[in-house]
């Protein structure tokens, strides 16, 4: 036989020697979530060992991370019900958890973590939409001030790129000139370009309560006027070629697992560093698998993130970061 493909697959000398795709710590990004009171940490329902931190709870948290090689992470606000309302007020406070948390963060361990930040409205409106609401619809034009005040508190607070997350036509520029026009030219955006309305995001709803809340209307009843259509993946590059055209430092796909395809696109038409979100659901199903005695976790959480590095991934927003690193499955 002339050619013989498993000679190189002999040892695993040989096969860490050839292999093609690396996974490394520094492309990773960590999400984390927060709630007011300083030195909780409680687990969210249905999210297996993921939790809810107080300032100063994440603090110490983040301090170990850091001495194990975890460095990026990406924040998540959240918002008491009485603090609610149509247009998401509370999210451009510079007294919200999330300023503060940043604030706090940057305070201590300064240009040793990278901090990224969710801009979105969900968390701290009372319909749950990512945007204003006008005339039954999530309104794209008057949703753009309040993003771009919640990015410029965050940047006031000191964060390193904001991270908008609401899919609104035209935000990625909007934010831009208001950070610019303040002075903010080195806070970085990485854009959620790609993101599909998606069932993979059930326990980061539970998470946040940020469940869109109108039932009767059908244009708000789910984020689909917003959020991509999974069918569809020639939008996916108009949305790309727009943001990087409107200033995105950074590009995203989300989902991540069921989306590779995106993922090889993006990396093959983009000119800035792709970022993929392997989403809480993708998270839970291998939690939930690992729970019955069907996997074995390390074997499968490496195999998922090596599959989407593969596919194109620079960087990687997972929920599984920080176990890697404790456990010392991942350098
Ligand atoms: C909200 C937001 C969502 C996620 C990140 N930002 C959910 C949604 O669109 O309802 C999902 C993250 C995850 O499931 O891990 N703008
Ligand atoms: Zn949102």
């Amino acid at each position: 036989m002339l050619i013989r493909p498993r000679r190189l697959r002999d040892n695993s000398l040989i096969r860490n020697l050839i292999h093609e795709t690396h996974l490394s710590l520094e492309n990773l990004i960590q999400p984390y979530f927060l709630t007011g009171n300083r030195n909780a940490q409680e687990l969210i329902q249905g999210f297996s060992g993921v939790y809810r931190w107080g300032i100063d709870a994440l603090k110490k948290q983040v301090e170990q991370d850091l001495e194990k090689g975890v460095k990026s992470f990406l924040l998540f606000g959240a918002s008491e019900v009485k603090d609610k309302d149509g247009v998401g007020s509370r999210s451009k406070n510079s007294e919200d958890l999330l300023a503060q948390a940043i604030l706090s963060l940057k305070k201590t361990f300064g240009d040793g973590i990278l901090l990224f930040s969710d801009v979105c409205l969900c968390p701290y409106t009372n319909h749950g939409h990512c945007g204003v609401i006008k005339e039954g619809r999530v309104d794209n034009d008057s949703s753009l001030m309040p993003l771009a005040e919640m990015a410029l508190a965050h940047a006031e607070a000191g964060v390193d790129f904001v991270a908008p997350s609401d899919m609104m036509d035209g935000r990625i520029a909007f934010i831009r000139n208001v950070l610019d026009e303040k002075g903010f030219t080195q806070t970085g955006i990485l854009a959620y370009s790609a993101k599909y309305a998606s069932s993979y995001y059930g326990p980061f709803r539970e998470a946040l309560g940020s469940s869109p809340q109108v039932t009767d209307l059908p244009r708000l009843k789910d984020r689909a006027t917003y959020q991509m259509d999974f069918r569809n993946s020639s939008e996916a590059l108009r949305e790309l070629r727009l943001d990087i055209e409107e200033g995105a430092d950074l590009v995203m796909v989300k989902p991540a697992l069921a989306y590779l395809d995106i993922i090889a696109s993006f990396r093959s038409q983009s000119q800035v560093p792709v970022v993929a979100y392997s989403v809480s659901a993708e998270f839970e199903m291998v939690k939930a698998l690992v729970a019955k005695g069907m996997a074995d976790e390390k074997s499968m959480v490496i195999e998922n993130l090596t599959a989407i590095r593969r596919a194109g991934a620079h960087l990687i927003v997972t929920y599984f970061a920080t176990e890697l690193a404790q456990k010392g499955w991942l350098k």
